[in-house]
């Protein structure tokens, strides 16, 4: 008998395969018979010729690097590879002296030094900074995703646009990975237990990547989708859904309060009109027309304004994104102990304000970003699916396309023609 002992990865690896939930022997491509005990993490491989010829049990372990990789079909796992001596191998030869030991010749006892198994591609298709100086990204291949213990890897079925990627994509450099919103179903679990298990619907938030065929996502920044709930609309509810949900928080109970909302059209901003109005709050939204303003009635707002200074002031709590004008208009209009929660700057443009607009105005600032607003974030990313999930928060996806027209999104989004969300379906 001999036994393989795996690590995790290998173990995530061989869940893969179905072996995990295999409880008695089965027929391992060419290579005997094999048995894997979840507790020891340990796959038995009973190789009947080779038992027969060395006596047994012989104990090849494979713990320390993590790197070893199983390729080629599932027979290389005792197939025809040599034992080079390079860093991996020698690795392998320093964990098995018993193995050595016994004499058997190289060619015998060598292994295949890295996995994962046929089937699983080795790379991906992903979208990349093409690092232009401008938005563009390309399409291309790059290696599949490694979790850590804490991670798990989704297959994404669909992943959102945010201004911020806009941005990032203009000043990052070449081959640096776009996409914090992602939503699919888990291909890989969590190798600590905590998390979803394979085959979850989930949303996720991941710090880039996320414009990929699949994704990791830390274990506290996911949340599992109702049924119902499409991966489209599940994917605007990370970044833009958090940071409503979020930034409106700072503003403390909004139960009959007045709340104004600038950015109304785009992705925080419609969120932040539908959470705001069904916490009790009275929404006032700035949009820039008509077209912009269409359905924020429907989703809590009473009034939509073209600009702050249209609106009747006094307002309790204002969260601004535009910047420039439209910050200082927040000002004039901003309650005597209001807040004004500043969490944009679409326009690019600054602001001009002085100490004196603050006279006999005790109002509060706050600059608020969402990736310093604490973790974990998978609690309030799942009460953003519940809402969804149970209809009372909608999400609204202004745009959908393949991800191989990404370009059509990005140009959109710049172009303030996207109400809503702009998302791209994957694969
Ligand atoms: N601090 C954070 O953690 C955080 C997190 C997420 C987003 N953000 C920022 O918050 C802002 C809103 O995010 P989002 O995802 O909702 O963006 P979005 O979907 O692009 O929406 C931006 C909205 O701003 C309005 N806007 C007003 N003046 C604009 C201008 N000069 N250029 C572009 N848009 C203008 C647009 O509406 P109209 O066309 O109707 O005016 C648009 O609906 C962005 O600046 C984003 O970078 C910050």
């Amino acid at each position: 008998m001999i036994e393989v002992r795996l690590d995790p990865v290998h173990h995530l690896d061989l869940a893969e395969q179905g072996v995990p939930s295999i409880d008695d022997d089965v027929a391992l491509n060419g290579c005997g018979r094999h048995r894997w005990d979840d507790e020891t993490q340990i796959l038995t491989l009973v190789q009947p010729g080779l038992g027969e010829a060395l006596g047994d049990p012989i104990v090849v372990r494979m713990i320390p690097t993590g790197r070893l990789r199983y390729k080629g079909d599932h027979a290389g796992l005792f197939g025809d590879h040599e034992l080079s001596g390079d860093a991996e191998d020698q690795v392998l030869l320093a964990s098995m002296p018993r193995l050595l030991e016994s004499g058997l010749p190289s060619t015998a006892c060598s292994l295949e030094t890295s996995w994962p198994s046929p089937g699983k591609p080795e790379t991906m298709r992903a979208l990349v900074c093409a690092g232009d100086g401008s938005a563009n990204v390309v399409m291309t291949d790059v290696d599949e995703p490694t979790p850590l213990p804490d991670q798990v890897v989704v297959d994404v079925a669909a992943a959102s646009v945010n201004r911020g990627e806009l941005r990032l994509l203009q000043v990052r450099d070449a081959g640096w990975r776009p996409g914090q919103d992602v939503a699919g179903v888990v291909v890989v679990p969590a190798a600590d237990g905590s998390g979803s298990p394979v085959g979850e619907r989930v949303v996720a938030w991941v710090d880039q990547a996320g414009w990929a065929e699949r994704a990791v996502a830390d274990t506290d920044r996911v949340a599992v989708l109702h049924d119902d709930t499409g991966f489209a609309e599940a994917a605007t509810l990370p970044v833009a859904g958090m940071t409503a949900l979020r930034a409106l928080r700072r503003g403390g109970s909004l139960l009959g309060r007045r709340v104004l909302i600038t950015g109304a059209a785009g992705g925080v901003g419609r969120f932040a009109i539908e959470l705001a109005a069904r916490s009790g709050a009275h929404v006032t939204a700035v949009a820039s027309g008509s077209d912009r303003a269409h359905g924020l009635a429907e989703v809590g707002a009473a009034e939509v304004v073209g600009k702050i200074d249209d609106a009747a002031g006094g307002f309790d709590l204002i969260l601004e994104s535009a910047g420039g004008e439209s910050l200082e208009q927040a000002f004039r209009a901003v309650d005597h102990s209001g807040t004004i929660v500043v969490f944009g700057n679409s326009s690019g443009e600054p602001a001009s304000f002085s100490f004196r607009d603050f006279s006999q105005r005790p109002i509060r600032v706050e600059v608020f970003f969402v990736y310093e607003s604490g973790r974990p974030f998978g609690p309030d990313l799942q009460v953003l699916a519940d809402l969804v999930g149970e209809g009372s928060l909608h999400p609204q996806v202004g745009l959908e396309v393949g991800w191989d027209e990404v370009g059509s999104a990005l140009r959109a989004l710049a172009e303030r023609r996207v109400n809503g969300k702009a998302v791209l379906h994957i694969g």
